[in-house]
């Protein structure tokens, strides 16, 4: 019988869960994302909380919910100058390619999410099978912007050939607008997303291409996938 999204989603959130208990070192520090796949991850948790030293949260609706699991939620600064491994981070995708180049922030915490990211060993993508692509860019690519940049970021965007929709009523957990970009065909998402960084006022973009995932956890109908890079 074929499974719901959302049972995917579970599913595809409890490997992950097991990767993290085969992998993480106990009382290491584990990154977590945002999103509907992120918040499967996080209830999966519940049942290893006592193996992990705390986790670093990607937004403040993943810190809320790290909280109501009892899990300990440490700030990124105090990780990083305690010289702490983050040796995993695990997150979602709006898309993801053969490389595992994704486009990230559907839900908008796409510049938190890229920080932690950065800062952790390895990370592990989780999505169901929809989310795999061959090429990026039919899911809008996010932007987030400093607000007085607005118009000046959607006029250089739109030079790139896309269309830049902002996000309304929809501010970041970082006090910024998100610019939702359409019609991209991203054949080179690494040059892309150096090329929007560049734009001034632009504070990060979806594009998770120079620092990818190094493992996907993908779930089909027939069961979770692994995909290393
Ligand atoms: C949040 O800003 C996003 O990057 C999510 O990780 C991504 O949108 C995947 O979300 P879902 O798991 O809800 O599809």
């Amino acid at each position: 019988m074929s499974k719901t999204q959302d049972e995917l989603k579970r599913a595809v959130a409890e490997a992950a869960r097991d990767h993290v208990a085969e992998n993480l070192p106990a009382g290491a520090i584990l990154g977590v994302g945002t999103g509907s796949t992120a918040n499967f991850f996080i209830d999966a948790l519940a049942t290893i909380r006592d193996r992990l030293g705390g986790a670093v949260a990607s937004s403040e609706a993943t810190r809320a919910r790290l909280v109501a699991q009892a899990i300990p939620v440490l700030e990124l600064n105090e990780v990083v100058e305690r010289d702490l491994p983050l040796p995993i981070y695990v997150d979602g995708a709006d898309e993801i390619d053969a490389g595992l180049a994704m486009i990230k922030g559907g839900g908008g915490a796409l510049t938190r999410e890229k920080i932690v990211a950065a800062v952790a060993d390895t990370f592990v993508c989780v999505c169901d099978a929809s989310k795999r692509v061959a090429v990026l860019g039919s899911f809008p690519l996010p932007v987030e912007v400093i607000p007085m940049a607005r118009a000046h970021v959607a006029r250089e965007l739109a030079k790139l050939g896309g269309t830049p929709k902002l996000r309304a009523g929809d501010l970041t957990d970082n006090g910024n607008l998100i610019l939702d970009v359409h019609g991209l065909v991203i054949a080179d998402p690494v040059r892309l997303e150096v090329t929007i960084n560049q734009i001034a006022g632009v504070v990060a973009n979806g594009l998770f291409a120079q620092r990818g995932a190094d493992l996907l956890l993908l779930a089909g109908h027939a069961g979770v996938q692994r995909h290393a890079r």
